[in-house]
């Protein structure tokens, strides 16, 4: 029996990607760049087997029907590109909270398709590892390089240009992100559904666009020089900026909370008072903020303090996906 365990940390996004130019082959519309976390991971075992449908175990147990459902979706992708024909068995774990919101996507896809490349001896060069990474997830991609990422949307109708690439290693920046987890309830909307709707019906999709591509290059070069302020100072337009499309959608969607205003206003008053950092958001409400490691603990205690937010966690750049040999590799 052919199986592979491998590894791959979560990512946030500084420079968001929201929305597709192709939503049946998953392109995004626009680039993204992130930051590959140090502490938050999917670890994810593939073993094929003889039975005729594809099963899938969280945390042990067997997932749930929708995760089920997407993961037998995505694996029948992989085999019509790859020419595998084997079911499989996947048996995930998360070593963060799965029911709290926080996104399992990008490093649940990731694992799976390095799990997927090494147990069926497929060779794929990071590339190709990327597009079908992508083809799981839109943020997948950058989950499979350590540090700062980048994913190029691309040009081309077939996808094939639209993969992530590094940017700096783990090593080359010691900054934070602090992810204060606020609120278990799982989205009403989706991103993937969000991202439709925003660019049907927002009257700022198109404003969106606009800035966004100046961010990614503010990006770029803040995180070459290191500068901590031009990349916080993006990061945190680039997802406000997200942000004020998607409720200006029709009807609107509303990924915050209250607790999600109170981080809002704790980290803009901490800046007031002379603390550099810098807020981003997801498609939900946790808040996720940049800082640098001598302010780090100052800002994890003004976060804790704020009512609802039930734990904060500091990340470091962290690594890529990794094959884990001890309890896999390709037994072929
Ligand atoms: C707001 O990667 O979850 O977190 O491609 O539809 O699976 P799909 O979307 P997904 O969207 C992530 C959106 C985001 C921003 C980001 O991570 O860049």
């Amino acid at each position: 029996m052919r199986s592979a365990t491998a590894r791959a940390h979560s990512n946030i996004a500084l420079v968001k990607y929201w929305g597709k130019r192709d939503a049946e082959l998953n392109i995004p519309a626009v680039g993204s760049i992130s930051m590959t976390l140090s502490g938050f991971h999917t670890t994810t075992t593939i073993t094929e087997h003889d039975l005729d449908e594809d099963i899938v175990f969280l945390d042990g147990s067997p997932a749930p029907s929708a995760m089920t459902e997407r993961t037998a979706r995505y694996l029948d992708l992989l085999r019509k590109r790859t020419g595998v024909a084997r079911r499989i068995r996947t048996e995930t774990t998360n070593n963060f909270p799965t029911a709290s919101g926080l996104a399992s996507s990008a490093s649940g896809f990731a694992a799976l398709a390095t799990a997927f490349n090494a147990a069926f001896d497929l060779g794929l060069d990071p590339r190709r590892l990327g597009i079908l990474a992508r083809l799981g997830s839109g943020s997948a991609p950058r989950s499979l390089f350590a540090g700062f990422v980048e994913m190029l949307a691309g040009r081309n109708e077939d996808g094939e240009d639209a993969f992530a690439v590094p940017l700096a290693p783990q090593d080359h920046w010691d900054i934070r992100l602090l992810v204060a987890v606020n609120g278990s309830a799982t989205k009403k909307v989706g991103s993937t559904k969000g991202m439709e709707r925003t660019r049907e019906t927002s009257p700022y999709w198109d404003a969106w666009i606009a800035t966004h591509a100046k961010d990614l290059d503010a990006a770029r070069r803040a995180i070459r020089d290191r500068n901590f302020e031009l990349l916080g100072k993006t990061a945190e337009a680039d997802a406000l900026a997200m942000h004020a499309a998607i409720m200006a959608s029709r009807p609107s969607v509303l990924y915050w909370n209250p607790t999600t205003l109170e981080c809002i206003r704790t980290v803009f008053d901490l800046r007031e008072s002379g603390v550099p950092c810098y807020l981003t958001i997801d498609a939900g409400p946790h808040v996720k903020v940049l800082a640098l490691p001598e302010h780090s603990d100052q800002v994890a205690k003004r976060l804790r303090e704020i009512n609802g937010v039930a734990g904060v966690y500091p990340h470091r750049p962290g690594p890529g996906a990794a094959i884990i040999p001890s309890e896999g590799g390709s037994t072929s």
